[in-house]
């Protein structure tokens, strides 16, 4: 006899109803995740949590690499919520550019923007930067270690001292401006340490093999510290995980020998906006997000997969990687065309 048999119309129904339900759910669910471009718990920060208007005006923040790319934008998003910046890079030219803009972009006043020329590499210099922020403004309320560049090189035509640049600058450069600015926010009590990983800090990618262990580096020394400063709840250490986003980061990386420019970076069009890359990101630190993931899909679905399916990941990132490797040999932009024929300029 049937098992259905024994069930009475009402159940079956009732049965019916919460198949549909858990079928409308899925695909509900399904569809946000094919749309959504930064992982869950960003994306319910960003849309139900507390703003970053709110939670960021009047506050002191520090951007390292506030010259380019996503440290400018987001001195210009913080100063349109009214907070104070230390604006920091290597050229003093390019942050004067970003305060001006800055100024005329918010109501911010000429001394509430510090322009702090600085040099990650020149580590020994690091702590009277710090002095030098306390002396204007006081307080640190963020650090947002952003400043860093990348590379496109192959392992095996790259020459030792682009690893070591690599560490040198991404790692051990944000490891000793945090070490500067922590003690500060300890006494304080409070304070925000986050620092602009990447996709590349959780997974593998072909042609970033120093620039994603130096990420890997960034996201073991930061989750690592997170724990040692739990007994200090109003201290927050975060790490921020793009995907691909609109930037001069291609243009800036590293190649195969220390001092040689990439000769072609391709159209960074397809990437991710800066501007919503840093709304997501101020989003993410209002919230105290601990880890944020930004990306377009595919990307999105890679942070995934390497997180929770490593296995799956090695074989997908095989077949992909071949694929990114072309792009870049055709003068292409590595990610600009994973499932489409590439079209070479
Ligand atoms: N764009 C992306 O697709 C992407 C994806 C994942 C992660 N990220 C990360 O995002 C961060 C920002 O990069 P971006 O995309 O905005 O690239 P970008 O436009 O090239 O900006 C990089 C910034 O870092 C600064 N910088 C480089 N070397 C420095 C040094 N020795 N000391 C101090 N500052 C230095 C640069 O300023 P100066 O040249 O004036 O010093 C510039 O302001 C980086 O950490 C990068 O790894 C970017």
């Amino acid at each position: 006899m049937c098992e259905l048999d024994g069930l009475l119309p009402m159940d079956m129904s009732i049965g019916c109803i919460l198949l549909m339900v858990a079928t409308v759910y899925a695909v509900v669910q399904m569809s946000r995740f094919i749309f959504a471009d930064a992982d869950f718990t960003l994306l319910w920060a960003t849309s139900f949590g507390k703003k970053p208007e709110a939670q960021l005006k009047g506050r002191v923040v520090w951007i390292t690499g506030a010259s380019s790319g996503i440290g400018e934008e987001l001195a210009y998003q913080l100063a349109q919520i009214g907070t104070q910046l230390v604006l920091s890079a290597r050229r003093e030219n390019e942050l004067e550019r970003v305060k001006r803009e800055c100024l005329g972009r918010s109501r911010l006043h000429e001394e509430n923007i510090l322009v702090l020329p600085l040099d990650l590499l020149d580590r020994k210099t690091h702590e009277a930067k710090t002095a030098a922020v306390l002396e204007h403004f006081g307080k640190i309320d963020v650090l947002i270690n952003n400043g860093g560049r990348s590379q496109r090189s192959l392992c095996l035509e790259t020459n030792m001292e682009v690893y070591e640049a690599l560490m040198e600058l991404n790692f051990l450069g944000t490891v000793s401006l945090t070490k500067q600015v922590l003690p500060h926010m300890i006494q304080k009590g409070t304070g925000t340490v986050t620092t602009v990983s990447s996709v590349a800090g959780i997974a593998g990618a072909p042609l970033l093999t120093g620039y994603s262990a130096s990420k890997h580096a960034l996201q073991g020394f930061f989750n690592s510290l997170r724990i040692e400063v739990a007994d200090y709840p109003g201290i927050t250490i975060s790490t921020i995980c793009p995907g691909p986003v609109q930037s001069q980061i291609v243009q800036n990386a590293f190649t195969e020998k220390l001092n040689k420019p990439l000769s072609q970076a391709g159209d960074q069009q397809h990437k991710m906006t800066t501007a919503r890359c840093v709304r997501l990101i101020l989003c993410g630190l209002a919230n105290h997000v601990k880890e944020m993931w930004i990306g377009h899909q595919p990307f999105l679905l890679f942070f995934y997969v390497w997180q929770y399916t490593p296995t799956l990941a090695w074989f997908v990132t095989s077949i992909l990687g071949k694929k990114r490797i072309q792009n870049f040999k055709a003068g292409l932009d590595a990610d600009a065309a994973y499932f489409t024929k590439p079209k070479v300029p």
